[in-house]
């Protein structure tokens, strides 16, 4: 089952907090970590208000000491060009609320560079990500879990309506353009966020109702949405929502 086909399965897991679905995504990394025994686990991280509760739980007890992060490695899915203190940089995100307070190897965190030149930086990070993921059969690197969000206009990662990258059938990562700020980005793509083991989109918040309701609806024009075109070609596709985000 793949994106394109339009029967993937989504699993709808709706929380009545926020704080109750982060409490329940941080408890599933501890579990997949325990589970996966010696090995590494692979994370590719998302920028944006839902993830960053998230992270901010893990922070805490019982995962801050009890997920084995030094078998951990966490990559970005998307990143803003700015460097890493800027206030919108994704990493800087993840690394205020959860790389700071957490015990993990530098060896095992790899920022997307918003500092650096976007067509550069994305072919480094390609390269990163193929040298330390490990591949599928189809040779593309398979994330053990992607976490992503969803923007009221549909996009996902830096995966915009209506942008060239969502038609890239061989890089899996390439330079993006916020639609309306015209801001840089750097944007894991679909070929790559598809192969993931798992992938979960997070949402939360009534501005979300539109949106979550017009794709999982299937309302006609739905597939244009990025975040429609999510579906792994060989693993488990979870929408993670608050009861505000399900309103509609
Ligand atoms: C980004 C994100 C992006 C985000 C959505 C939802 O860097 O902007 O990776 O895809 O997850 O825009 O963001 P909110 O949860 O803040 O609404």
């Amino acid at each position: 089952m793949g994106a394109k086909d339009g029967k993937k399965k989504i699993e709808k897991r709706i929380f009545d907090s926020i704080k109750a679905l982060a409490d329940t995504a941080a408890e599933a990394l501890l579990k997949l970590a325990n589970e996966m025994g010696d090995r590494s686990l692979f994370i590719g991280l998302s920028g944006g208000n839902t993830p960053r509760v998230i992270y901010q739980r893990l922070a805490e007890e019982p995962y801050k000491s009890g997920i084995p992060w030094n078998r951990i490695h966490l990559f970005w899915g998307d990143e803003r060009c700015v460097p890493p203190q800027h206030p919108d940089s994704n990493f800087g995100m993840v690394s205020e609320s959860l790389l700071s307070r957490i015990s993990i190897p530098g060896k095992n965190v790899h920022r997307l560079k918003g500092e650096n030149r976007p067509d550069e930086e994305a072919e480094a990070y390609e390269k990163e990500i193929r040298k330390i993921v490990p591949k599928s059969k189809s040779g593309i690197p398979r994330f053990d879990w992607i976490f992503l969000g969803l923007g009221t206009d549909g996009h996902t990662a830096s995966l915009f309506p209506g942008s060239k990258s969502l038609e890239e059938t061989k890089r899996i990562c390439v330079a993006a353009i916020h639609p309306e700020s015209g801001r840089k980005r750097i944007t894991c793509t679909l070929p790559l966020i598809n192969n993931a083991a798992r992938i979960s989109i997070f949402i939360t918040g009534k501005d979300k109702g539109e949106i979550v309701a017009e794709i999982l609806k299937g309302k006609e024009g739905h597939v244009k949405y990025p975040a429609a075109m999510i579906g792994p070609s060989d693993g488990i596709l979870e929408w993670w929502m608050d009861k505000s985000a399900t309103r509609r």
